[in-house]
């Protein structure tokens, strides 16, 4: 599919009454029928389209270049929209949706097969959330169908948290974006599967482990996220992911060793970019330093992730050397994307 022109829609996402604004109206109408449109959450932005239409969901993938057999999260407004689209909803998590939604949590439930095959990509369950943005919402219940979206980036590229983000990767390829401003997590919503006694988290995100124990008990984590060799529950979750063009590197032993590695690499006339924190940013000489914040605080560090990782990119860094972070907390997520994006290169 192209669309030529894409419309670029402006809102204040600080506006009482979003649903009435006529922006919201338009794009809301192109979803339900069938175009797809790119809207803030409160992770990253999303390329939604309506969830039972085997047409948009086409054109979601098609835009993205997205593999086929990796389904779509499903993103409703309401607790009510989920049960239609559900066997069951166990009380566990019954309990995590209302302890955690709306918010960066995606809950894999019993499918009742009425969303396209294609959202689920075939499988018995679907992935569903709340997002907790005032446009995202808005755009939901104006929309007023369930909306599969995922991440509005190209396949494969670093997640959008900005409109110009979208705008570089898909412009002329969908209908419209909304802007509604930089988002505020920054790193995609967790994903856990409670088809079974016990949830399993198959993504990290914006909620923790420790939070969702916390409110469900113990909760176990997809073994083939920490182990080579397991094939995932979650399909997309074994695509390299987040990547900047750059080649990159994680270096545990920093800064005097991750120096050292700059050094050799400008040495073979390489442009090498540092990924650092602000404590640390004096310690390094290269021809970029970018930094998404303290060390201390993690969640600003997942909030300006993937922007920075974007700006390796527009000033053609050939290798990118980042330091790694604790995994705890949003730790978790952040070090699974820069796994990811670095293709597990671990010095
Ligand atoms: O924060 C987010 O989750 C963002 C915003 C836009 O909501 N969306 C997002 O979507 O990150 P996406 O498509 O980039 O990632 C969806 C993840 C993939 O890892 C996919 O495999 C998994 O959710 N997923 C979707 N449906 C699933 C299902 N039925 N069972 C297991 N995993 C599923
Ligand atoms: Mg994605």
């Amino acid at each position: 599919m192209s669309n030529k022109q894409t419309v670029y829609w402006i809102v204040d996402k600080n506006k009482d009454n979003l649903h009435k604004c006529s922006e919201i109206k338009e794009a809301a109408l192109w979803i339900k029928q069938g175009e797809v449109v790119a809207f803030p959450t409160e992770t990253v932005y999303g390329l939604g389209g309506n969830a039972m239409m085997d047409d948009a969901i086409e054109k979601i993938f098609t835009a993205k270049g997205r593999p086929s057999d990796n389904p779509l999260i499903v993103h409703v407004a309401s607790k009510e929209q989920v049960r239609m689209l559900v066997l069951e909803i166990p009380t566990l998590a019954e309990m995590l949706m209302d302890a955690f939604w709306p918010g960066p949590l995606t809950i894999v439930l019993p499918s009742n097969n009425s969303v396209s095959q294609r959202v689920t990509a075939n499988l018995s369950t679907v992935a569903v959330r709340i997002p907790d943005h005032p446009v995202a919402l808005a755009l939901l219940e104006e929309a007023n169908v369930p909306v599969a979206a995922p991440s509005a980036n190209v396949s494969g590229k670093p997640s959008p948290t900005t409109a110009q983000h979208v705008n570089h990767d898909l412009n002329g390829k969908i209908k419209g974006i909304v802007d509604g401003g930089k988002t505020g997590v920054g790193v995609e919503s967790t994903v856990v599967d409670c088809t079974e006694a016990i949830p399993v988290i198959l993504r990290p995100g914006g909620i923790t482990k420790e939070q969702l124990e916390h409110v469900a008990g113990p909760v176990k984590v997809d073994p083939a996220l920490e182990q080579e060799g397991n094939t995932p529950r979650s399909p997309g979750v074994k695509y390299t992911h987040y990547a900047p063009n750059a080649e990159m590197y994680l270096v545990t032993d920093y800064p005097q060793r991750l120096q050292m590695i700059v050094d050799t690499y400008r040495q073979e006339g390489k442009r090498v970019g540092v990924l650092t924190t602000e404590e640390a940013v004096s310690n390094y000489e290269a021809d970029l330093i970018l930094t998404c914040g303290f060390r201390e605080d993690l969640e600003t560090v997942a909030s300006n992730l993937y922007a920075t990782l974007r700006q390796f990119d527009e000033h053609e860094i050939d290798i990118i050397l980042a330091e790694t972070f604790p995994k705890q907390g949003v730790g978790e997520a952040i070090m699974n994307r820069l796994e990811k994006a670095a293709g597990k290169k671990v010095i």
